[in-house]
């Protein structure tokens, strides 16, 4: 076999339910891992909850409960979600496990040993009446490049910038609601500046989405400040030798891409060093929005300590919800469990819409019109359709066996055409081109049946039918092993009904170049996709209508009292 390969997600904060915008990445990286699979790669798929953080502690403060117990609900809810999505990750753990602490230790004692990281003195937020210091999310205030409100670690609402401890102005404690001081703090230091030249080597070879690469490209030539790794906190990764500070989460919550790898071989008996020491192929599949922390901090952390460099970063596109910025606060939401899930909707059906809409780094527009066209014209219409009417012909004219007959090397040839673009576009990262020549593939195979008219040759040349559906029905296998990575369960089903044996997830593409076996018998057709009716679909988009005018109400009154008040009010992302 080929030398491994390790596909990542970025880590979900174990803060709140898992909504659609967390599926446009994870959904794709499945899609992507069973692809490799298909194309008979060694590949590992890991994942895990991000544990630690402010917004966590501040959550778990204002529900009552210690962080540590926030974290296990959303680590499982979280868990049960990507089984729910058949979202397969190898490994799926939590940044707070003993792997990822020991992990975290043995790295920044490495940095720290190799001259990386040096301690500072700063000024910080510090509320006299709590009595604490204010890091990120505990405190609130001004933006010191563009003025304009922001949280203590990002100028969410002004400039974008990612702001380091100290460099807020005007501070207000978030918990108390007080005026902070600033007081002065020994912190520790990463020496980023120091791998600007790496970085801008290092990036011209990194391999994903050119928007990740050259995002990342810009901000290395223009600025590399040193960044803060220390935290005053108790919830995280203990910074070594310093009982009273953490490491900062983004330096922990990556290191758990290593942890999980860790945790996974010590189960598997393999060695995990195979992929972090020498030099295996590492693929990040993250949000456009922690471009910065991916292909810029980590890497250099990685270089610093001696691991091995990532090889792509695949940054996904945004997405909206009836063409809005998706947002929490405003209702603009959709939860994957309340709203899909549970409501009885299929989870391929969801795979399918967020692969093939868009482009993976262009973004993504859902709506419960557009999801039920989708479905019923291209799942129900053309894929479906095709199916059931190859099998029940099949079914009815031939004793539910697969007929005799030469299958038609034309079409043995678009099928081994479509496997090439398959394959091309998945390694690629160009999922939507992937689904769409199966789908293809899925028309061609409805016009063959329509032209060769085989319910006219039954009556006529039982041969030349026969070898028409014998044609089809390889069509059709070859149809449910491509579209396998998309809709996993469907396809399961889809291959049954086509009488064979075993798991199709397990099937390599290349087996759509195999004949079907002449006599074979078929499984019972049943409909793989129903079609969604009209009815249904304003249900849905009722629940959301609801939410979003609720929001908007609850919205309104918020900004009032906050006027009054001469508070600032924050979006949630
Ligand atoms: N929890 C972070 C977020 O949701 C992502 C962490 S990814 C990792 O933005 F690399 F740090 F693990
Ligand atoms: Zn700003």
């Amino acid at each position: 076999m080929s030398s491994p390969i390790l596909v990542t997600c970025g880590l979900p904060y174990a803060n709140g339910p898992c909504h659609l915008g967390h599926l446009r990445t994870y959904v794709p990286a499945d899609i992507f891992v069973r692809g490799l699979k298909k194309m008979g790669k060694d590949v590992l798929f890991v994942c895990g909850s991000d544990a630690h953080g402010t917004p966590i502690v501040v959550n778990a403060e204002g529900l009552g409960m210690t962080p540590k117990a926030l974290v296990a609900r959303y680590h499982q809810h979280f868990d049960e979600v990507f089984k729910g999505m058949s979202v397969g990750f190898d490994f799926f753990g939590d940044t707070d496990d003993p792997a990822c602490h020991n992990r975290t230790q043995e790295m920044v004692k490495a940095l720290t040993d190799g001259g990386h990281v040096y301690p500072k003195e700063i000024e910080l937020a510090y509320c006299p009446k709590c009595e604490r210091f204010l890091p990120d999310r505990y405190v609130e205030g001004e933006c010191p490049y563009c003025g304009k409100p922001a949280r203590g670690d990002e100028c969410d609402m002004g400039c974008g910038r990612h702001l380091e401890p100290g460099e807020i102005k005007n501070a207000v404690c978030k918990v108390c609601g007080g005026k902070a001081e600033y007081r002065k703090q020994i912190h520790y230091f990463f020496k980023l500046s120091e791998f600007k030249d790496f970085l801008l080597s290092y990036l011209e070879t990194l391999g994903g989405t050119a928007s990740a690469r050259n995002y990342a490209k810009e901000w290395v030539r223009q600025e590399l400040k040193d960044w803060c790794i220390t935290r005053n906190m108790a919830w995280g990764v203990k910074f070594p030798g310093h009982d009273d500070l953490v490491v900062y989460v983004w330096v922990d919550a990556p290191i758990g891409y290593i942890a999980f790898t860790e945790e996974w071989c010590a189960k598997n008996g393999r060695d995990w060093q195979s992929y972090w020491k020498d030099g295996a192929k590492i693929i990040h599949f993250i949000g456009g929005d922690i471009v910065y922390h991916h292909c810029i901090f980590w890497p250099a952390m990685l270089k610093g300590a001696g691991y091995t460099l990532p090889s792509a970063v695949v940054a996904s596109g945004m997405l909206k919800i009836d063409d809005k910025k998706f947002s929490k606060s405003r209702g603009n939401v959709i939860w994957v469990k309340d709203d899909y899930l549970e409501k009885g909707l299929h989870p391929d059906l969801l795979r399918y819409y967020l692969a093939s809409y868009t482009a993976h780094n262009k973004e993504v527009n859902f709506s419960w019109k557009i999801f039920a066209d989708k479905v019923n014209t291209e799942l129900v219409g053309a894929f479906g359709n095709f199916l059931n009417r190859a099998l029940t012909f099949t079914v009815k004219n031939f004793e539910g066996k697969v007929p005799q007959g030469e299958i038609d090397p034309e079409l043995m040839a678009r099928i081994e055409q479509t496997l090439n673009e398959v394959a091309t576009s998945l390694e690629e990262y160009e999922f939507k081109k992937a689904a769409d020549s199966v789908m293809t593939l899925a028309d061609y195979g409805n016009i063959y049946f329509q032209s060769h008219e085989p319910w006219k040759l039954v009556k006529s040349d039982m041969a030349a039918a026969g070898a028409v559906l014998h044609s089809c029905l390889q069509i059709a296998k070859a149809l449910v092993i491509f579209m396998e990575p998309f809709m996993p369960s469907k396809m399961q089903n889809a291959w049954k009904q086509l009488g064979q044996e075993g798991s199709v997830a397990e099937k390599p593409f290349l087996e759509a170049l195999i004949p079907l076996e002449e006599g074979r018998i078929l499984g019972t057709p049943e409909i793989l996709f129903s079609r969604m009716e009209e009815a249904s679909v304003k249900e849905l988009d009722r629940i959301f209508q609801d939410r979003v005018e609720k929001a908007e109400f609850k919205g309104k009154a918020e900004e009032k009292t906050a006027e009054k008040k001469g508070e600032i009010s924050f979006e949630e992302f």
